[in-house]
């Protein structure tokens, strides 16, 4: 392994961080090493110099004015949208609504969705390894109509468990909702399998990418998948803005999720009629910056490759497997085949806090506990893990102070 240090990386690592003004600060006396990027990324320059130039330059609100700040930050947000749709091939601008986030695009998926086709006796397939963003929406309308819940179970690996996903399968699903990537586990779900067993019986799936954006290249007419929703901020871009894509088939037949501004055709206090895609689906003034920022972010990303980011964090996960391993006591929650960005474990019976506090006075970002997996927490009888989640800015210098840094921690704790 100690070869791969030196070949096989795709791109200049020390380029690229020097991009990232962050990563040249310290934390405690130490020289910051970030493993918290499933909870968000960094943002390189290029993103926190849009943010700046717009405020700077064209601050103005979008679609409302002829005048030229208008025009310029309509442009900046509308530009942003096509980049948004380029990066997962979508089909259509208008299948690309602005939302807050991953949370805000399930949430209007199941709203709106539940409104439009959800009836007493239905149910809704979601996983075992949800986040509880794509839990509670479901949870939430399915109380609300009269539905059920129902989820695919996974094994000790942290797989879901495929023939048990076929026995849910019936005419009353109206819809599987799962994360592309588990953020707690760092399973990548095969989900192209799960999309074509749905779509036999006619059922609509949404994958949350909120783990996967930042990791593999997506491509949403390839996947064939209905909904899916991400986070700029997971994507090196600005918190507070998001992306739902939505097929136009589904879009078209679901209500609106919120009143306001810009989702309007016209107004009379007797009845409205709506705009239409997407801007049926984006009421009030949107997050403007958000968009300009992702749009930086996106372009950013797409310079590097996701192929290239694929390559160089496969072969970092690994070295991080192997390296990690060396430690005695220490066992990894979630062993699927196929995983991607995060990876969490448990050393001897050290409470998850404890290490994370230690590795915290080393300079070394982790996050510790359930991740907003309750369920999964369950499933494998912990209280929570300590969890190193990786970005193609991570080295294999900051494996090696993970790991020696777990084993000062250890004996210090045992
Ligand atoms: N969902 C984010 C995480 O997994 C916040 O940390």
């Amino acid at each position: 392994m100690e070869k791969l240090k030196s070949i096989d990386i795709p791109f200049d690592i020390h380029k690229i961080r020097a991009e990232f003004p962050i990563l040249q600060t310290e934390v405690h006396g130490h020289p910051l090493v970030y493993l918290d990027n499933a909870a968000t990324t960094q943002k390189p320059q290029v993103v926190i110099d849009s943010l700046v130039e717009y405020y700077t330059q064209y601050n103005s609100n979008v679609h409302r004015g002829v005048h030229h700040l208008s025009q310029l930050a309509t442009d900046g947000f509308e530009a942003a949208r096509r980049t948004a749709q380029q990066y997962i091939n979508a089909g259509s601008e208008s299948e690309i609504i602005f939302t807050k986030g991953t949370t805000d695009g399930i949430n209007l998926v199941a709203q709106s969705f539940a409104k439009a086709f959800l009836k007493p006796g239905d149910s809704i397939i979601i996983s075992a390894m949800e986040h509880h963003s794509n839990i509670v929406p479901w949870q939430i309308v399915c109380q609300q109509y009269g539905a059920e819940l129902k989820v695919i179970p996974m094994d000790e690996n942290g797989e879901l468990i495929l023939s048990e996903y076929d026995k849910l399968l019936n005419d009353r699903v109206r819809l599987v909702s799962l994360p592309y990537v588990s953020n707690s586990l760092g399973t990548v779900n095969p989900v192209d399998l799960i999309i074509e067993k749905a779509h036999k019986s006619d059922i609509p799936v949404l994958l949350d990418s909120a783990q996967a954006i930042q990791h593999l290249p997506i491509d949403v007419q390839k996947l064939d998948v209905d909904f899916l929703v991400f986070s700029s901020h997971k994507v090196f871009g600005p918190t507070g803005m998001g992306i739902l894509y939505g097929k136009e088939k589904w879009l078209d037949l679901m209500p609106p999720y919120q009143g306001g501004g810009e989702m309007i055709k016209t107004v009379t206090f007797e009845k409205t009629t709506y705009n239409e895609l997407p801007f049926k689906f984006e009421a009030g003034t949107p997050h403007i910056e958000g968009a300009i920022g992702l749009d930086a972010a996106l372009k950013y990303t797409q310079s590097i490759g996701l192929e290239n980011i694929q390559k160089y964090e496969a072969l970092l996960y690994q070295y991080a497997i192997e390296q990690l391993s060396t430690i005695d006591s220490l066992r990894f929650i979630g062993q699927a085949k196929h995983r991607a960005g995060a990876v969490s474990m448990m050393v001897g019976d050290i409470h998850p806090f404890d290490m994370g506090e230690i590795l915290d006075k080393l300079g070394i970002a982790v996050r510790t506990g359930h991740h907003c997996t309750e369920p999964v927490m369950n499933f494998f009888k912990i209280p929570g893990t300590i969890r190193a989640s990786f970005s193609f800015y991570n080295t294999f210098e900051e494996v090696d102070r993970l790991v020696t840094g777990i084993k000062r921690a250890k004996a210090m704790l045992s």
